[in-house]
C-alpha cells in the first residue's frame, strides 16, 4: 500500500513526504513541477536515505493520472497539486478554477475507479474570509474573497459531497495558517520566482539584498503595533501534522476538518524584529498603504488536531526565522 502524494515537489509538499518516508510510509509522488524543480526529489532522497517512484504528471492529463493509479497499489492520497497565489487567481480566475477544480475532479474520478477511499486535503485558512473574531475555530462560518480561496472551499464541500453515497470514503481537511521555515538541513524550502508575495520569501530576498527594502502593507489596522497578526507555522510542524492527519484517516471515515496552525499571532513588525534577531541582519522597511484584500488578524484555534490528532507545533518564530534564512542563504 502506498500513499499518492500530488504536489509533492512543492514546499509543503516536499516536507509531507520527508516525514511519511521518515516514518517508515511507502510514498509515491506526482508533480507536474508548476512551481517547483526536479531536484527536490533527489534532496528528498538525500534527507531521508529512502527511495520512492515518481511521475511527472499534471492532474489534467487523465490517462497518465490512471497510469499512476494502474502501477500503484495507492490507499491514500495527500492531495497539494494547485496553484496558490491570491493575485494572480484574480488575474486569471478561469485558469484557476480549471486547474484547481477540475484537476482535482480527474483525480477524485481516478481514485473511485481504483477503489482508493481516502484523501487528506490541502485547504487554507483563507476559507475564514475576515473572521469576526479570533482565534478561529473550524466551525467558524466560510467564505471567501478572491478565486484561490474560491477553488479551496469550493473542493472543501465538493469532497464532502463524495462521503454522502459512500459510508467508507473518508475525507481530511487541512486549513493551513502560514507557513515559513524550512528544513533544517537547507535542502528545500520556499524559493518562489520573481518578487515573493508573501512576507517571509520577500523579508529573505531583502536579507540577500536582492530586494531594497520591505513594504509594511498598513500600520493602521486594529492589532498591537498596527500592522497585520498572521499566525506562522513552521513548515516541519505542518509537514508532521499531515502524518498524524493520515494516521487518523486511517482509522475514520466521513469528514474530519483541522486547523493547522500555532494559535500565536504575529504582527509584520514583530517578525521582522524576530527575523533581525534571530539571524542579526537588519531589514530596513517602510510603511506602505494596505494591500487590497488583507485582513487585520488570523490566528489559529488549533485546540481540536491537538484533542484528536495529538499534533501540536513545536518550533517557535525564532526557529522558523533562522531556518528560513539557513534555506535561502544556501539557496539563491
Ligand atoms: N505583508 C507585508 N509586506 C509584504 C508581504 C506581506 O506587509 O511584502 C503582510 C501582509 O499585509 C499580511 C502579512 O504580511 O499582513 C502576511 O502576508 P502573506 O502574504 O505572507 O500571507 P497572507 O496571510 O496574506 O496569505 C496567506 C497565504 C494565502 C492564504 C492566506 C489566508 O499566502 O495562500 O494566508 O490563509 F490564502
Amino acid at each position: 500500500m502506498s500513499v499518492l502524494v500530488t504536489g509533492g515537489a512543492g514546499f509543503i509538499g516536499s516536507h509531507t513526504c520527508v516525514e511519511l518516508l521518515n516514518a517508515g510510509e511507502d510514498i509515491v509522488i506526482l508533480d507536474n513541477f508548476s512551481n517547483s524543480k526536479p531536484d527536490v526529489l533527489d534532496k528528498i532522497r538525500t534527507i531521508t536515505g529512502k527511495d520512492f517512484k515518481f511521475y511527472e504528471v499534471d492532474l489534467l492529463d487523465k490517462d497518465n493520472v490512471e497510469k499512476v493509479f494502474k502501477e500503484n497499489d495507492i490507499d491514500t492520497v495527500i492531495h497539494f497539486a494547485g496553484f496558490k497565489a491570491v493575485g494572480e487567481s484574480v488575474e486569471k480566475p478561469l485558469m484557476y478554477y480549471h486547474n484547481n477544480i477540475t484537476g482535482t475532479l480527474i483525480l477524485c474520478e481516478v481514485m473511485k475507479a481504483y477503489g482508493c477511499k481516502r484523501i487528506v486535503f490541502s485547504s487554507s485558512a483563507t476559507v475564514y474570509g475576515s473572521p469576526k473574531t479570533v482565534p478561529i475555530k473550524e466551525d467558524f462560518p466560510l467564505s471567501t474573497t478572491n478565486p484561490y480561496g474560491t477553488t479551496k472551499l469550493m473542493l472543501e464541500r465538493i469532497l464532502s459531497d463524495l462521503c454522502v453515497p459512500d459510508k467508507d470514503f473518508c475525507v481530511t481537511l487541512l486549513r493551513y495558517f502560514n507557513p515559513i521555515g524550512a528544513h533544517e538541513s537547507g535542502l528545500i524550502g520556499e524559493n518562489p520566482n520573481g518578487i515573493p508575495n508573501n512576507l517571509m520569501p520577500y523579508i529573505c530576498q531583502v536579507a540577500i539584498r536582492k530586494l531594497d527594502c520591505l513594504n509594511v502593507f498598513g500600520n493602521d489596522y486594529p492589532t498591537h503595533d498596527g500592522t497585520g497578526v498572521r499566525d506562522y507555522i513552521h513548515v516541519v510542524d505542518l509537514a508532521k501534522g499531515h502524518l498524524k492527519a493520515l494516521f487518523n484517516a486511517r482509522k475514520t471515515t466521513g469528514v474530519s476538518v483541522f486547523n493547522l496552525g500555532t494559535g500565536n499571532g504575529y504582527s509584520v513588525l514583530d517578525i521582522v524584529k524576530a527575523f533581525e534577531s534571530a539571524n542579526n541582519i537588519k531589514i530596513p522597511y517602510v510603511i506602505a498603504p494596505r494591500r487590497a484584500g488583507d485582513i487585520a488578524e488570523c490566528y489559529a484555534d488549533p485546540t481540536k488536531a491537538r484533542e484528536v490528532l495529538g499534533w501540536k507545533a513545536e518550533f517557535d518564530i525564532e526557529r522558523m526565522c533562522k531556518d528560513s534564512w539557513n534555506y535561502i542563504s544556501k539557496n539563491n
